[in-house]
């Protein structure tokens, strides 16, 4: 089938096919853990963050980290030392580009490979870290480390604690935090997230900090076929599916944002609002019919999709957006 031929007789319908086999294509790709040949727990976990679409360096990251600790067992049961490493880490991205949600199946993860004891998330900003008085700010933040020991403390916009310079109690939390790294080693994983500029900015604020964080994990914004990929992800789950007017509406929709955004958008935290939104409009379009076939009751139509002027002049926060 010549691409080129048919899209010149049929434009846009041949370009919609086209690109919805390419989309299919991308869901297909072998997942990048399923070799890690694992039962149990451990395959949940591994399969949770396979089933996340792109975010290739952190799969090849959880690989790498599952390698070694399989290779110090046998180190070990050789007789070789089997040394531990820092596992603190710093991710950098865009909103909505998953870094929490990774967060949260690293902590899991790293508690079923025998790294982390609890395996729980404990996602903080400045406001839960830094005080009001002098002494608050340590006493606030080590409470957040006992309360991380076992599992992964997430400190997010990270870089905010560095905004007020040498007077603003923000420093006080960082050099807490660095101390604790220090008492409390291995016993828990701290993870800095914001954006890359800015934490490029802060690790320069203090110079003992780079060297703590080895592990630097970048999320790219998705692309327009990894945004499909994802709302079709999401519906499933729910057990809803686009329509192919649907489909077609969505896509452009999303390569028109791509286009004129000079700032990310929300990524894949924009594409939930959409599903959430598009399945609410569904309900209230199909309330007053009388009877509901199985098909209707799972198909979001053209229609069900509703895109607010607002939502593309803004990066979307809704009002109702969680954390996370
Ligand atoms: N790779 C992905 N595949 C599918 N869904 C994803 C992916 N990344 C994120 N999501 C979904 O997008 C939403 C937002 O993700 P998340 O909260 O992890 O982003 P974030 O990077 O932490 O954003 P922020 O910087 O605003 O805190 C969640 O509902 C999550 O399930
Ligand atoms: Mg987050």
């Amino acid at each position: 089938m010549s691409k080129r031929v048919l899209m010149q007789e049929a434009k846009n319908r041949i370009h919609v096919v086209f690109e919805r086999e390419h989309c299919r294509s991308g869901m297909e790709q072998v997942p990048a853990l399923s070799c890690i040949d694992e039962p149990g727990p451990l395959r949940a976990c591994l399969d949770k963050l396979d089933h996340l679409v792109g975010l290739n360096g952190v799969k090849e990251f959880v690989k790498e980290i599952y390698a070694w600790l399989e290779i110090n067992k046998r180190r070990r049961a050789v007789g070789l030392s089997a040394d531990q490493q820092v596992l603190h880490m710093m991710f950098t991205g865009n909103p909505g580009t998953g870094k929490t949600t990774v967060a949260r199946i690293l902590a899991e993860l790293f508690r079923e490979m025998g790294v982390l004891s609890k395996g729980h998330l404990v996602e903080v900003e400045r406001a839960d870290l830094v005080g009001e008085y002098i002494g608050h700010t340590a006493q606030k933040t080590r409470e957040h480390v006992k309360k991380a020991l076992g599992g992964i403390l997430f400190i997010d916009e990270a870089y905010s604690l560095a905004r007020g310079g040498e007077k603003d109690f923000g420093k006080e939390a960082i050099d807490t935090m660095v101390k604790s790294m220090e008492d409390y080693c291995n016993d828990f994983i701290l993870i800095l997230a914001g954006y890359v500029e800015e934490m490029e900015h802060f690790l320069h604020t203090n110079p003992g900090l780079p060297s703590r964080f080895p592990i630097r994990l970048h999320f790219t914004d998705f692309s327009l076929d990894e945004l499909m990929v994802i709302a079709e992800n999401m519906l499933q789950e729910r057990q809803y599916r686009l329509s192919l007017t649907a489909q077609e509406k969505l896509r452009h929709h999303l390569s028109k944002q791509l286009a004129v955004q000079d700032q990310p958008f929300g990524n894949a935290r924009y594409i939930r609002n959409i599903v959430e939104q598009a399945i609410r409009n569904q309900a209230v379009r199909l309330l007053h019919m009388r009877y509901t076939s199985k098909e209707e009751l799972m198909t979001i139509r053209g229609e069900d999709l509703r895109f607010h002027h607002h939502e593309e002049k803004q990066r979307i926060y809704s009002w109702y957006n969680e954390k996370g």
